[in-house]
């Protein structure tokens, strides 16, 4: 799991923040968090099968086996690192083992790290875990996702520290990029909102973590300051997590509630696909939601405000000659499946006219799309979807730029062209 590359802070900046007296908030900040006593949870009720049962399917909402899986080992058994530019953080074991894992920890202490942030001797945790969304999550939904986790065989698996340079390798350093952009509290309900509403608002900003990815970060690596899931950048493993909102200007104009529903239950839509890390997000997590969740989700991101006009397209270099190769580099490797009027065909070939994945304001996803090919997910309303085949090996890198940025200006399409020279950075980013 890598796709945090790059979302922390850039370390001048960060010892820059350091310098101009972040140094005083190491110490813990006054309005840390009441836990509730452990004494408070009868162990008899963690034992509860409905308890259970909700926790197994609430940690797959909050996709925590993503992180906590070794590539090839054991569920929750930790071990996959999130990649940062100043190092890996391993996600710890979350079994049961009493020495390596959270044999010993208490629900307070399970509720600490998921609502504070902080790890069970009181240390500021890094914010490659998403605390700063669950956060938000509620202290029943914590207490069964506990219990679920108690359930798991124990796999002895001891913790690998991250390798971090300094003064990363502090967690003290945390406290100031803590204190400009985490804010600790839980999810509460708009009253003038419907039921579904409050519920997909709370899985989208709490347990689902959306916003961790498709919302853009500044130089310090927070989200604040943009739009609730306005779009972003996933720096370093260059996708970019489009703008949700469905009205006027934003990223999914013209997606119904059902085509994000189809989406997220089936990895593909009448709208596009998911590929990349968002069809890890739907092989592991999506696909698994109830109807109804899925329905709270669409709604909620259905009501999301109407975006401004994205700024008007500007061709970067010679649109006509680019035009023409683009085309016929079109014509040739891509009309076959995707049409010559880039309408695709229903449930087998994704449209590219008026498709976001195509327009999107970097480029981005369509290039790597054209090099890598597309692996759709596999699900379990889609066992066998078809694929993209890569063009790295056949196609230039100026070739890759004309037929994208062919594909970004056909149709009814409109935006700005790729160059070679973004065409060519993005061969060698790794996948994720
Ligand atoms: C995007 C990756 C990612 C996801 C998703 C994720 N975690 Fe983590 N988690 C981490 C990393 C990385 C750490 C280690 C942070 C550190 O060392 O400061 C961590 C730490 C933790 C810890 C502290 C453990 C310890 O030994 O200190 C707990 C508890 C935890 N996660 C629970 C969860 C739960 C529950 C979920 C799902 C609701 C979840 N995590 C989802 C990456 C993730
Ligand atoms: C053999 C058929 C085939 C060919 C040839 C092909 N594609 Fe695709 N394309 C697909 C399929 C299938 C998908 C969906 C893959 C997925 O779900 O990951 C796709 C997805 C895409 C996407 C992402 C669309 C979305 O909704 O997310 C883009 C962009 C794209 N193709 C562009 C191209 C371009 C440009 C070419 C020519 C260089 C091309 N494709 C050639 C079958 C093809
Ligand atoms: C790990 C990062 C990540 C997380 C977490 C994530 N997404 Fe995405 N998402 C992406 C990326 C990258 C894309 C662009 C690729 C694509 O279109 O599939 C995307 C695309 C999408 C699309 C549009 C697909 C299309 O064809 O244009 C929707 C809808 C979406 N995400 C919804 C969600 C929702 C809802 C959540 C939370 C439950 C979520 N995403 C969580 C990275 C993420």
């Amino acid at each position: 799991m890598t796709w945090w590359t790059g979302r922390i802070l850039p370390g001048a900046l960060v010892l820059a923040v350091l310098a101009l007296g972040g140094w005083l908030l190491l110490a813990p900040r006054g309005g840390e968090p009441a836990v509730p006593s452990a004494a408070s949870i009868a162990a008899e009720n963690l034992r509860d099968p409905g308890l259970i049962a909700r926790g197994c399917y609430l940690a797959t909402v909050g996709d925590c086996a993503a992180c906590h899986t070794a590539q090839g080992g054991r569920p929750y058994a930790g071990g996959r690192s999130v990649a940062t530019p100043f190092g890996d953080i391993p996600a710890p074991n979350l079994t049961p083992d009493r020495a390596t894992g959270i044999g010993q920890w208490s629900f307070a202490d399970f509720w600490r790290a998921l609502h504070a942030g902080r790890g069970r001797k009181g240390e500021l945790l890094y914010p490659a875990f998403p605390y700063t969304s669950y956060t938000r999550v509620t202290r029943d939904d914590a207490l069964a996702m506990f219990a679920y986790l108690r359930t798991l065989a124990p796999v002895h698996r001891p913790a690998v520290e991250p390798a971090l340079d300094f003064p990363y390798s502090m967690r003290g350093s945390l406290a100031a990029w803590r204190a400009i952009y985490f804010k600790q509290g839980a999810y509460r309900p708009e009253p003038g909102k419907s039921p579904a509403w409050n519920r997909g608002a709370y899985l989208v900003r709490g347990l689902g973590h959306c916003n961790e990815c498709h919302a853009a970060r500044d130089a310090l690596g927070g989200v604040s300051g943009h739009p609730a899931l306005s779009g972003g950048r996933i720096p370093e493993l260059d996708w970019y997590a489009p703008d949700l909102s469905t009205r006027a200007g934003g990223g999914l104009q013209g997606w119904s509630e059902q085509d994000i529903v189809d989406l997220l239950q089936t990895g593909r839509s009448a709208k596009g696909v998911a590929f990349g890390p968002m069809a890890d997000v739907v092989a592991d997590s999506t696909q698994y939601l109830s109807g109804d969740d899925l329905r709270a989700i669409a709604s909620y991101l259905h009501a999301l405000p109407p975006r401004g006009q994205p700024p008007q397209a500007t061709p970067q270099f010679d649109a006509t000659t680019l035009a023409r190769q683009g085309g016929k580099v079109y014509a040739q490797h891509c009309a076959d499946c995707h049409g010559k009027d880039g309408a695709g065909v229903a449930g087998v070939y994704p449209p590219l006219d008026g498709n976001s994945a195509v327009t999107e304001p970097t480029g981005i996803n369509a290039t790597r799309m054209v090099l890598l090919g597309g692996f759709a997910p596999l699900t379990r309303a889609d066992p066998r979807p078809y694929s993209m085949p890569p063009f790295a090996q056949q196609l230039s890198d100026s070739e890759v730029s004309a037929v994208v940025s062919y594909i970004r200006h056909a149709w009814t399409n409109r935006a700005p062209a790729v160059r070679p020279g973004d065409v060519s950075r993005y061969r060698h980013t790794p996948l994720d």
